[in-house]
């Protein structure tokens, strides 16, 4: 007999986990971010039960308290003796639907090539452009359908997917049919940012004001008939769209009701980030580059700060100071920023690693980062990140591990037993 995939689960609608060595981020009162100190605080409770109903929480808490919560008929018994169980883990800065993946590249820049040089020859984005224009929307969706798979899998619970690799009215309208179609196929949240200012294509190089013309006169409105993207996101960086370029982007966006989520200070500060605190953006995204001005903005704002500690490692590009952002009071949430040039891993335990190796995140920190916070920066606060009472937000429970730390310790291992949906 085929093996069930990891969270084909649920013959039984009742589900009791019990023993468990520690239930993570379980409360009702758990807040819906985290900033600065506070995100050393991190809600354990120690020898545990988890009861689900038709996927819903009915109840939790210490074993000492577990009897008698439900109806023992029809249930199923699992004993998570030695293992933990967390919220699944939400990423909320992906470009998991792409054509085909980009090794040459990598081993370019094995060679000697910066990421930046790549891409002034006409490879990085504009490679999987012109890769995405050779496939047919389902030929895409089938391969994005896989992927999404695996990052089920790995224990990712709600997942943003951007376009900006069609760069045509044609090619982004197939990207984001492609995520509106994994909406109704995946049994996780999804949510669709249209990235059309990714890079400007090739045909338009010498006229970039054409180019924003047609995302604001053309795509906007087409990706608002079909109702096609909860958030717009802008590429705003030296060689690709300046501070002003950005700003007319978003705006024209938000006239439609997309809310902003940007790229800003991967390479360098343009004020970016000022702009999209301005225009209330839900996020912004890398961060590697932060100054003072940036650290202001962000203070008196709802804007979650996202750093993406997989682009840093894959380019060789330095981390995203976590500690200063931390220092300064304010909120951060971690991403994986899967794609197929700059960060080729979607696995969040792998991020958390990195966060906590690299970033000098704690393990609590870093958990906080990729539950509560992930969960605001995708605005899923509401259902996401935590395990409370009535909720219905994906699961996840460990193998036997020596203690919460591990799972960031022991890094590339897999520590993901179960996750339920
Ligand atoms: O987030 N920085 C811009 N966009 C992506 C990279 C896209 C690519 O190289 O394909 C990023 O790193
Ligand atoms: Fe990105």
């Amino acid at each position: 007999m085929k093996p069930l995939s990891l969270y084909q689960n649920h013959h039984m609608a009742k589900i009791l986990i019990k023993n468990i060595k520690g239930l993570v981020q379980a409360g009702e009162d758990i807040p819906s971010v985290r900033k600065g100190l506070e995100m050393k605080q991190l809600d354990l409770i120690e020898n545990a039960y988890l009861a689900l109903e038709d996927s819903e929480v009915i109840g939790y808490g210490s074993m000492m308290d577990w009897e008698g919560i439900l109806d023992w008929r029809d249930v199923e018994v699992v004993d998570a003796e030695g293992c933990f169980v967390l919220p699944a883990f939400i990423d909320s800065h992906t470009h998991a639907v792409f054509a085909k993946t980009r090794e040459e590249e990598f081993v370019d820049r094995i060679h000697g090539l910066s990421y930046e040089e790549i891409a002034a020859k006409g490879g990085g984005i504009l490679n999987s452009a012109r890769k995405l224009a050779e496939l047919s929307e389902d030929e895409v969706f089938e391969a994005a359908k896989k992927r999404v798979e695996k990052i089920i899998q790995s224990g990712t619970g709600a997942l943003e997917i951007k376009s900006g690799y069609g760069l045509s009215l044609e090619g982004e309208l197939k990207m984001l049919r492609v995520i509106k179609r994994l909406k109704a196929a995946m049994p996780i949240a999804i949510k669709a940012t249209f990235l059309g200012a990714h890079a400007y294509p090739e045909k338009y190089k010498e006229n970039k004001r054409a180019y924003i013309d047609l995302i604001v006169s053309e795509m906007l409105p087409a990706i608002h008939m079909e109702n096609l993207a909860d958030y717009i996101d802008v590429f705003c960086e030296r060689n690709y769209f300046s501070v002003s370029e950005m700003e007319e982007i978003l705006k024209a966006g938000i006239a439609i009701g997309l809310k902003p989520k940007v790229h800003v200070n991967q390479f360098s500060i343009l004020g970016g980030v000022q702009k999209a605190v301005e225009l209330g953006a839900i996020s912004v995204d890398h961060l590697e580059e932060i100054d003072e001005n940036d650290l202001n903005a962000l203070k008196n704002s709802a804007t979650i700060p996202t750093l993406l500690p997989g682009c840093s490692h894959f380019l060789s590009i330095p981390f995203g100071d976590a500690r200063r952002i931390l220092s300064a009071g304010l909120p951060l949430a971690l991403a994986s920023d899967f794609n197929p040039g700059s960060s080729p891993n979607y696995h969040l335990m792998t991020i958390l690693s990195l966060a906590c190796v690299k970033q000098k995140l704690t393990p609590e920190e870093a958990l906080n980062a990729l539950t509560i916070n992930a969960a605001a920066a995708m605005e899923l606060s509401e259902s996401h990140g935590k395990i409370a009472l009535g909720r219905r937000s994906p699961i996840m429970m460990t193998k036997e591990i020596p203690s919460l730390a591990y799972l960031a310790y022991a890094f590339g291992e897999d520590h993901i037993q179960r996750i339920f949906l």
